[in-house]
């Protein structure tokens, strides 16, 4: 395995902010990059805002204080400079694949030999990332959840060419990243493949919801009214965390899916509208909803909302399921106890598999009739759902 005293994080928006920050968590140096002074300057203050939160609550290493920590934190705006003495890269950087194979071919023509290269890309193929970077056996996939700090999940994913060695110090690495909330966990990818285990798995519900949303706007309700639909059962509904993810990355990754896997994944109208004229959610203070007043202001509206009887909690899991299924039929993930233990780690919410045991005959007809009422034929049950052969196939 490669010995990782320094990491360079390269992108210092929300995601790079909060790698950085559970980088030097886990002890290393950290060199933050990006394009402008004033980006690196802001994500190095959110760290610095996350690494005094945690010192305030005790739960920095025994004898750190916050200015340790702070210490072993630097800044860059020229990547091949950063990148000399550095042991492992991790790349949050825009999801353009001409970016980040750019990023790579950077890094690996100006980093040590040994350097590896992680991207935390939620949708682009690996494999092409580090193809013509002159180093594709160094390369592989770390795919964190929003907020890192707090989401317990890191996906490490093996590319066609990921070496034996770069695939076990990135699990190590990863799972030497401390999390907030509990331990750690790390799912290993074994297939480069569209939205790796998590995404991929909810990656279909996007559809049902497009489905949800442009029939709200259809009846002229409110979005609160969709996400009290969720009865309180979500860590955030459907309008709160399309919002929170940002709209923009949901159409970007909806038209991803759609090259990729179906076309049954085209945006739904109302959402590119949004992105259109600039509402892109809690990022730019508007999307679904008015997010300048916090995120209690509208929680309360959901919770007196009128639901809207559209949204159906079930019938996600139902195209989890089926979905989940497929990442078993693809061996992306090898049994379906990591798929599980993954979504609740990423997503903090339960997979589907506990009650698919139970209910897939029950889910094979729900499916049928979701993709008869919406014309997405995508939502037709797998054979390995309908068979209940997934079962059998747990670890
Ligand atoms: N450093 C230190 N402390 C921090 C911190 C940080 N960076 N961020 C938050 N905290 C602290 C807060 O100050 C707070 O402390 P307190 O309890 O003392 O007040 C505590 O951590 C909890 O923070 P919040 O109050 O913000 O947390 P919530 O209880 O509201 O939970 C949540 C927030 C964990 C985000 C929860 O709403 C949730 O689970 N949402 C779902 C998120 C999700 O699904 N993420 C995955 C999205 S998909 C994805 O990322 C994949 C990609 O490909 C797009």
């Amino acid at each position: 395995m490669v010995e990782v005293k320094k990491i360079a994080v390269i992108g210092s928006g929300l995601m790079g902010s909060g790698i950085g920050q559970v980088a030097l968590m886990g002890g290393y140096s950290v060199v933050m990059v990006d394009i402008k002074d004033e980006f690196v300057d802001k994500g190095v203050a959110k760290i610095q805002e996350g690494i005094e939160k945690v010192a305030a609550k005790g739960k920095l290493a025994e004898g750190q204080s916050a200015d340790d920590v702070m210490a072993k934190c630097s800044k860059s705006i020229d990547l091949a400079d950063a990148v000399k003495d550095c042991d492992f890269v991790i790349e949050a950087v825009v999801e353009r694949m001409d970016i980040k194979k750019d990023v790579c071919k950077t890094v690996m023509d100006n980093g040590p030999d040994h350097i590896i290269f992680a991207s935390n890309t939620s949708t682009m193929s690996i494999t092409e990332i580090g193809k013509e970077s002159g180093a594709p056996n160094r390369v592989c996939g770390m795919h964190f959840f929003n907020p890192p700090p707090l989401m317990r999940a890191i996906e490490v994913i093996r590319s066609e060419d990921t070496s034996d060695e770069t695939f076990e110090t990135a699990k190590a690495v990863a799972a030497s990243f401390p999390c907030l909330r509990g331990d750690r966990y790390i799912a290993p990818v074994l297939k480069d493949a569209p939205g790796f285990i998590v995404n991929r798995m909810n990656a279909p519900v996007q559809i049902y919801l497009s489905w949800c949303f442009d029939q709200t706007a259809q009846k002229g309700l409110d979005w609160s009214q969709l996400d009290a639909d969720a009865g309180g059962k979500m860590p955030m509904p459907p309008c709160m965390l399309a919002d929170y993810v940002g709209l923009d990355t949901m159409v970007h990754t909806m038209n991803y899916y759609k090259e990729t896997l179906s076309e049954d994944f085209e945006p739904p109208k109302i959402l590119v509208e949004m992105v259109d004229k600039g509402n892109l959610g809690a990022k730019t203070g508007q999307g679904f909803y008015d997010w300048s007043k916090g995120r209690d202001v509208i929680k309360s509206k959901i919770k007196e909302a009128e639901p809207a009887g559209l949204f159906d909690l079930n019938t996600t899991f139902a195209i989890m399921l089926n979905e989940g299924c497929r990442v078993l039929d693809e061996r992306i993930a090898s049994g379906y106890k990591i798929i599980d233990d993954a979504n609740m780690a990423g997503m903090n919410a339960p997979g589907p598999f506990g009650w698919g045991k139970r209910n897939y005959e029950a889910a094979a007809k729900m499916l049928n009739e979701l993709a008869d009422k919406t014309g997405k034929d995508y939502f037709r049950p797998i054979e390995l759902l309908k068979s209940g052969e997934f079962s059998k196939m747990r670890k």
